[in-house]
């Protein structure tokens, strides 16, 4: 992971120039990263505030032999990985939130979007988008993120080097991902239940159509979110945003 790297200062996303390199066939673990993305994309069709020199933006391409429905592992794979990094280079205790909110202080500092190319029920490429903010100051974050977002330097109180959190990301999704591969999902959901924030805890699940309020009872083999509700019927939840009660 990481052998090839596609580096360029400004983009739009690293996102779309990701899906542009897989569709042209580049060789699986190659990276795209920028300083800076004019329009970053978030998870829900939101936007992803990406200023210049202060986070991590990057997208990691993947081709997995793996049936669709097991895609999302891959998302719950990435964020243990980004979690471990920061262990690995900062002094904080990172959770995660599902899917793959990475949270400090019960504040998010990376968000995971992962997106898929797949022709027929064929996995062509897996896109794992991170984005991580570093070194912004509270003041660099838009008003309305302010209360819920944050960076490493913020919670750490100290400059952290980009450079080596790149660097343990990527030897952490690289062990995971060979891991994977290896002995299947139940290592890699073992160690994301670990960090998990929010497991047992009654949880509001927002998804198109509907809001649930529930328990989190775990996630299944599939890496789907388990909501109990009050009359006791489990609800599996695809897609959602979370809001811990
Ligand atoms: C989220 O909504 O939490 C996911 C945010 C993902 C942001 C990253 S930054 C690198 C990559 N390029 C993008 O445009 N988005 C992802």
């Amino acid at each position: 992971i990481g052998k090839m790297i596609h580096y360029q200062e400004t983009v739009e996303s690293t996102q779309k120039i990701a899906h542009q390199l897989a569709n042209e066939g580049v060789q699986e673990g190659t990276l795209v990263v920028a300083e800076e993305q004019l329009s970053g994309k978030g998870r829900l069709m939101r936007s992803w505030h990406s200023p210049k020199f202060s986070g991590i933006w990057m997208s990691l391409i993947l081709r997995p032999k793996i049936p669709i429905h097991e895609a999302p592992q891959l998302t719950l794979l990435a964020a243990v990985a980004v979690a471990q990094a920061i262990e690995d280079t900062t002094d904080l205790k990172p959770q995660i939130k599902w899917p793959n909110d990475i949270l400090v202080n019960r504040k998010k500092v990376v968000g995971i979007l992962t997106e898929m190319q797949a022709e027929s029920d064929r996995i062509h490429s897996v896109i794992i988008g991170i984005g991580m903010n570093i070194n912004q100051q509270l003041e660099d974050f838009p008003e309305e993120l302010q209360e819920k977002a944050s960076s490493l330097l913020i919670e750490s109180g100290g400059t952290v080097s980009r450079s080596k959190v790149i660097q343990r990301a990527l030897f952490r999704l690289e062990n995971l991902y060979e891991l994977y591969l290896d002995q299947g999902f139940m290592p890699i959901k073992d160690l994301w239940e670990s960090y998990a924030i929010s497991l047992g805890q009654v949880i509001k699940a927002s998804t198109v159509n509907d809001t649930i309020v529930g328990k989190a009872l775990g996630i299944t083999d599939s890496g789907v979110l388990l909501l109990e509700d009050g009359k006791g019927t489990v609800h599996s939840i695809y897609s959602a945003d979370i809001e811990i009660q």
